[in-house]
């Protein structure tokens, strides 16, 4: 729709426009006339008039007074004007003919006005011809004078072509006459007063001489030849002759009339044929070069019915003007209305596009406004069912808030339980510890529950003081002292570790006084809490660093204990909620997050700020900031050492875990016990399992993931311990999965070992390839019963490469079906050792399904059957080997080995050593 409206409105005023444009194309014709009188006027209404029927001209007419220069001039400006045409009537030929020339040459077509230039570059002619009229009126005359008497000739502008041909055409009328005399003559630029002068010079020049006929070379002339006459009270007036017969007041046909003059021959204006003339070329019509009008004379005999014809001729025309006015007004306001019109009509359609858009828009205006009002309902409903989901969340926390209240509340009760229990445990434990009617190994294990009673002390402190932080009822009790020696004195307690670890220390001060008030028994928990967190995770011969300095903030001064250690990270997503209660870091740190939960709300108690910097490969550093206060009356005076508690002394102790004298662990002492690799980074957990296990096992050990890999591959154990969380990254899931990668340590059993109890740490440690999972704490039976049956299995598993079923003879070590399966299946792979082995044959060779079949294997061996398949292989190859002495190579393609390098690696997988090896232990005597 909206494009048909666009169409037609384009079209509507392409065509408007273009109706302007051609209204604007007219045509600018420029008129030079000569000279300014009655016949010039008549000529200039009449090209005016027949200019104003044709609508696209524009005349623009410029007259001199018979001023040969002004009317070069007038025509040099019509060439520069660019008129469209010319139309001359030249005054001298000879002066204006160089300028016509350069309008006609510069493109301007030229029409000659009833004079004539001395050249050919002129485009048409419209006039009478002059020497024909002249010659005409000779004839007449001569009539007259009935061929014989004198003639006097007033002529008009010397140099005009109308003087030249007049003249000549009047002498060779009057040539043939020889009785007739032309007896002077006198130019008088075609003007009336001239006239007068020269005829009353010639009268009287010729005194004695009857001048009979004058012939003037217009009527004005004629009129003035008559003046003459007139006012000398002349008689014998000669005939006198003119030339133009102009109609109207002052014109020749009057004077004719009145008795001024005699006759006049008919000089046509022909105004009309010139703007006839010119309208054809400019439109490109044909026209005629030469266009000659007709002459006649007028005298007595016919000047009455001339006038009479002239009279209705002029009213003719002024009916013709009146009409013509009217068109012209008509035309105009036609055109006018027609530019309304279409100008309308624009508007309209304009109009009529803006509504459509306009309707069109409010369309969709309210169709988008339907739209969003349904999508503010559905927000709003949303909004009504988020809050109603909000209520819910918040009256949810609240119950969990109560229930979490709750939870604790018990929580500190019954650890408020568990502090008699354990101070009962620990009395006689120190007490035991102080008689000498122990071994060493007893005084060990008691040194383990001493430990670890302090340990659960520790904690239970650490609980029962944040909740009473959290009750709000923990204060702060001031004493003064000299807090950086207090802080040494902790320093001190770590003496040990600094020494074991072999770990760069360093504690410094400024230079401030340090003797203020501060409540020992929450800072040094504070301090303890950091400083022992950094030797937990400082590794052998690594660094801390111990500041105490004062920093001011406007006036306030606080002092700034930071603690730096170069081992641990914190990445930077769990440092800030490293210090919320609860919080577990996961990972390898083993905390319950507690001690530094504490330390926060120590530090907060201060009104102090606790914060932590920790960058990969440098270290972290805590920094515990803490506003120093004046000191008070009641603050009591203490040095620094007298301040300490039993916390620091009991929590270092539980940490004082003996070394593990790592040679002890780093080889299998006696080759007839089975090997147990244990890996724990926990010293007291290594030396409780090590005591358990020692008797009938050889126990290694390793300390972290890593250590344990090298230490499975190097010693190829019968079992392996781990612990999940460990320090350096590898952990025991880590581990195991490596481990059970790795072709030499594939078979080797893993159990392992922790604190977490949760089923999905079962699941993880299955996926990773686990034979079994024990989580702390645990039994002494049960670890040691779940070793024994673990190392049996793979025992059991590892007979049959031992087994001398290969060969023919069972040792029936297996149960009589299942040695009938692995019997079927050797003669299988023996008929077929040269060929590629495909499963599903044996498996239907043997009449079972493919699944049926690999359950049965599993059941029996735990391997798959390409590895069977490699064992039978191998088997043949040692029999061959060791009783046809056989080369390795000549072995390896007898039984079916595409190549001798793939059979070493195969080989070497399943014997734990090289072909070669082999040979040369049995050759040596070894055992079969
Ligand atoms: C008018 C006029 C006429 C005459 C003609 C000759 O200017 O003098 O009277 O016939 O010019 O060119």
């Amino acid at each position: 729709m909206d494009k048909i409206v666009i169409t037609i409105a384009t079209i509507v005023i392409l065509f408007n426009f273009s109706s302007c444009a051609k209204q604007n194309e007219t045509f600018v014709i420029g008129v030079s006339q000569c000279s300014e009188d009655l016949w010039r006027e008549t000529v200039n209404k009449e090209i005016r008039r027949e200019a104003s029927f044709r609508n696209n001209m524009e005349v623009i007419i410029k007259s001199v007074k018979d001023d040969s220069e002004q009317q070069i001039k007038d025509i040099e400006l019509f060439i520069e004007e660019d008129i469209d045409l010319l139309i001359v009537a030249p005054n001298e030929a000879n002066a204006l003919t160089p300028v016509v020339s350069k309008a006609y040459q510069s493109g301007i077509p030229v029409i000659l006005l009833d004079r004539r230039i001395l050249n050919e570059d002129y485009t048409a002619y419209v006039g009478a011809d002059n020497y024909y009229l002249a010659y005409q009126l000779g004839l007449y005359s001569a009539a007259y004078l009935n061929y014989k008497g004198n003639v006097v000739e007033i002529r008009g502008l010397k140099g005009s072509t109308a003087d030249i041909e007049r003249n000549r055409g009047f002498s060779d009328a009057l040539k043939q006459y020889p009785e007739i005399q032309i007896i002077d003559q006198e130019y008088c630029n075609f003007l009336r007063p001239n006239a007068r002068e020269a005829m009353l010079e010639i009268i009287d020049r010729h005194k004695d001489v009857k001048i009979d006929l004058v012939f003037a070379m217009n009527d004005q002339m004629a009129m003035g030849v008559n003046d003459a006459y007139k006012n000398q009270n002349l008689f014998n007036r000669p005939f006198i002759v003119g030339v133009d017969a102009l109609i109207g007041e002052g014109g020749g046909i009057e004077a004719i009339n009145n008795g001024s003059i005699d006759a006049s021959f008919i000089y046509p204006t022909g105004g009309d044929m010139v703007i006839e003339v010119a309208y054809k070329i400019l439109n490109g019509i044909e026209y005629d070069r030469e266009n000659i009008l007709s002459t006649g004379v007028i005298d007595k005999s016919n000047v009455r019915v001339i006038s009479l014809q002239n009279q209705q001729i002029i009213a003719q025309q002024k009916n013709v003007d009146i009409l013509n006015s009217r068109l012209r007004s008509s035309i105009i306001l036609y055109s006018k209305q027609k530019q309304f019109f279409y100008y309308s009509l624009t508007l309209s359609i304009f109009a009529l596009i803006v509504l459509s858009v306009l309707i069109k828009t409010n369309r969709s205006k309210n169709s988008l406004n339907k739209k969003l009002n349904k999508q503010n309902e559905d927000i709003t409903k949303q909004v009504d069912k988020l809050q109603q989901q909000k209520m819910q969340l918040i009256n949810l926390s609240k119950e969990l808030e109560t229930a979490t209240q709750a939870k604790l509340v018990f929580f500190t009760n019954i650890s408020h339980d568990f502090k008699t229990p354990l101070t009962l445990i620990m009395g006689p434990v120190e007490e035991l510890l102080s008689s000498d009617n122990f071994t060493q190994d007893q005084i060990d294990s008691l040194k383990i529950v001493q430990r670890n009673s302090y340990k659960l002390m520790g904690l239970i402190t650490q609980i029962l003081e944040f909740r009473t932080y959290e009750n709000g009822k923990m204060a702060l009790n001031y004493s003064v002292g000299a807090l950086d020696t207090f802080l040494e004195n902790i320093n001190q307690l770590f003496s040990k570790f600094i020494s074991q670890k072999q770990i760069s220390f360093s504690f410094s001060t400024d230079n401030e006084n340090y003797t203020i008030p501060f409540d020992p028994e929450k800072l040094e928990k504070i301090y303890f809490n950091i400083l022992s967190n950094a030797f937990k995770f400082v590794l052998p011969g690594g660094k801390i660093n111990v500041t105490l300095n004062q920093v001011s903030s406007g006036r306030k001064k606080y002092f700034q204990l930071s603690v730096y250690n170069s081992d641990s990270y914190i990445p930077q997503d769990k440092v800030k909620n490293i210090f919320d209660r609860f919080y577990h870091m996961g990972g390898m740190h083993e905390s319950s997050g507690i001690g530094l939960a504490l330390t926060k709300s120590l530090v907060q108690l201060h009104k102090g700020t606790i914060k932590v910097e920790s960058t990969q490969n440098e270290g972290t550093t805590f920094i515990v900031t803490i506003p120093k206060v004046d000191i008070i009356d009641t603050c009591v005076e203490s040095s620094g050492e007298n301040l300490l508690s039993d916390y620091s002394r009991q929590q270092i102790t539980s940490m004082d875990i003996p070394l593990i004298e790592k040679d002890v662990f780093d080889e299998i002492t006696n080759k007839d016990k089975a090997t147990v690799l244990l890996i724990d980074d926990n010293n007291d957990i290594c030396a409780y399992v090590r005591s358990i296990l020692s008797n009938d096992y050889n126990v290694l050990v390793a300390t972290c993931g890593d250590e344990g890999i090298k230490k499975a591959i190097k010693f190829l154990p019968d079992i392996i311990i781990s612990d999940i969380m460990m320090p350096g990254g590898i952990g025991g899931f880590e581990v195991c999965r490596r481990l059970k990668a790795t072709d030499v340590t594939k078979d080797i059993p893993i159990i392992i070992l922790t604190a977490w109890s949760m089923d999905d740490q079962r699941i993880k440690g299955y996926e990773s390839g686990a034979d079994a999972y024990l989580s702390k704490p645990f039994n002494a039976d049960v670890i040691k019963i779940r070793i024994k049956k673990l190392i049996e299995k793979q025992k059991s598993i590892n007979k049959l490469l031992e087994n001398e079923w290969i060969i023919g003879e069972s040792k029936k070590t297996l149960a009589d079906s299942h040695q009938e399966i692995l019997n079927d299946f050797r003669k299988y792979v023996e008929d077929h050792i040269h060929e590629e082995i495909n499963i599903d044959d044996i498996a239907a060779y043997m009449n079972m399904s493919r699944s049926k079949f690999y359950r049965q294997l599993k059941e029996i061996t735990d391997y798959s059957p390409t590895d069977i398949i490699n064992m039978i292989k191998l088997k043949i190859a040692t029999h061959m080997m060791t009783y046809e002495h056989k080369t390795i190579s000549e072995a390896a393609f007898a039984s079916g080995f595409s190549s001798s390098s793939y059979f070493t690696k195969t080989f070497t997988k399943f014997y734990k050593q090289r072909p070669s090896d082999y040979v040369k232990s049995k050759s040596a005597g070894g055992p079969h």
